[in-house]
């Protein structure tokens, strides 16, 4: 088969254009380059440039490559941004992958895997999240991950098109320094980029109800989840009609605490947090019932947070020379 991967050229993306390719799959990039970085596509691999939203652009390079399946991860993702700017994130997300479907069906594609978030829980009162936990987006970004479900699902049923939404949880770490996350925007880079200017790492509230006070999540080695969409393409495969909705995360809590202290003693910067207010909008708890994804694709995460913070830090020290100690 041939996988058409959309922003391959991603962080998360690249993650899954390199996990396709090493279990004998074909794959091609499709990424406007927004965000995405060329170098991180493999030279034999095909790097298509041109947006979601060009729906001929993308008919043409599906019947090109002779596309049998598509891994959908072109998408704006930063929470704050689509607070500010939700038309830009409604056209992105969702008239993106609207356009896009239109054309995986008239290319008669049968298989797709859309990349989805737990942003689309909101703020989740349970202790672990299953996928029967209603959703209660509390951002545009996640609306338009829950409405992006909608449609992906809405199409499977009118056309038999086979589809996994899968949700991913705190996605962490990197398979290689090059591969590593760029942006600045989550908890691991931030608490990175802190220690590096000499700053002490902060912890955005501890006056939630859990056992230490900070919030509690869910991280996920983004190489364990790349594994699950080669599992969830494969599960497609033959598969008219399948619609997987599915948790990606490891089914463990880890506080910020825990966090911050893990990355001291990783980097060695030891430097002791400082509690600031809360961050608004910030739920106490969001950690996942991964026993779906088990089932259905026999997945399960092996990477622990120790394995992401440290393969996170090679790709900031690559970035950072000077940030390494000792
Ligand atoms: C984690 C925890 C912060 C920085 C976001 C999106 C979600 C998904 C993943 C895309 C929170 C705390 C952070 C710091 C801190 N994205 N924190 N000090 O908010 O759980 O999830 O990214 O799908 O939709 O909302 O991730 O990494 O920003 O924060 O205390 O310097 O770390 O308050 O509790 P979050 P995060």
């Amino acid at each position: 088969m041939t996988w058409l991967i959309t922003g391959g050229a991603g962080y998360i993306g690249a993650h899954v254009v390199r996990a396709m390719t090493e279990a004998g799959e074909r794959a091609v990039v499709y990424d406007d380059l927004s965000t995405g970085i060329a170098g991180r596509v493999p030279d034999e691999v095909p790097l298509v440039v041109g947006s979601t939203l060009d729906g001929e652009r993308v008919e043409r390079v599906l019947a090109e490559h002779e596309v049998t399946g598509v891994v959908h991860l072109a998408a704006k993702k930063q929470v704050g941004e689509s607070v500010e700017l939700p038309l830009h994130y409604y056209r992105e997300n969702v008239e993106g992958l609207r356009v896009l479907l239109e054309a995986v069906t008239a290319a008669g594609v049968p298989s797709f895997v859309f990349s989805s978030s737990a942003a689309v829980y909101g703020m989740p009162d349970v202790d672990l999240v299953t996928e029967e936990t209603p959703c209660a987006p509390m951002s545009p970004y996640g609306e338009t991950k829950l409405a992006g479900e909608w449609l992906v699902r809405a199409t499977g049923r009118a056309t038999g098109l086979a589809t996994a939404s899968l949700r991913y949880f705190n996605v962490a770490g990197a398979a290689s320094p090059e591969l590593a996350d760029v942006g600045v925007f989550n908890l691991i880079p931030m608490v990175f980029e802190r220690l590096t200017e000499n700053l002490p790492p902060r912890v955005f509230g501890d006056d939630y109800p859990t056992p230490d006070g900070s919030c509690v999540r869910d991280y996920i080695h983004v190489v364990d989840l790349a594994e699950a969409h080669v599992a969830a393409a494969r599960a497609l495969r033959s598969s008219p009609g399948r619609d997987l909705t599915l948790n990606i995360g490891r089914g463990e809590g880890v506080s910020v605490r825990e966090m911050i202290d893990h990355i001291n003693a990783i980097t060695g910067y030891d430097r002791p947090p400082t509690v600031t207010p809360r961050r608004p909008g910030d739920p106490a708890r969001v950690v996942a019932s991964a026993d779906r994804a088990a089932t259905e694709l026999a997945w399960k995460a092996k990477h622990d947070v120790q394995a992401m913070i440290t393969s996170a830090w090679e790709g900031w020290v690559r970035l950072h020379p000077g940030a390494a100690r000792g």
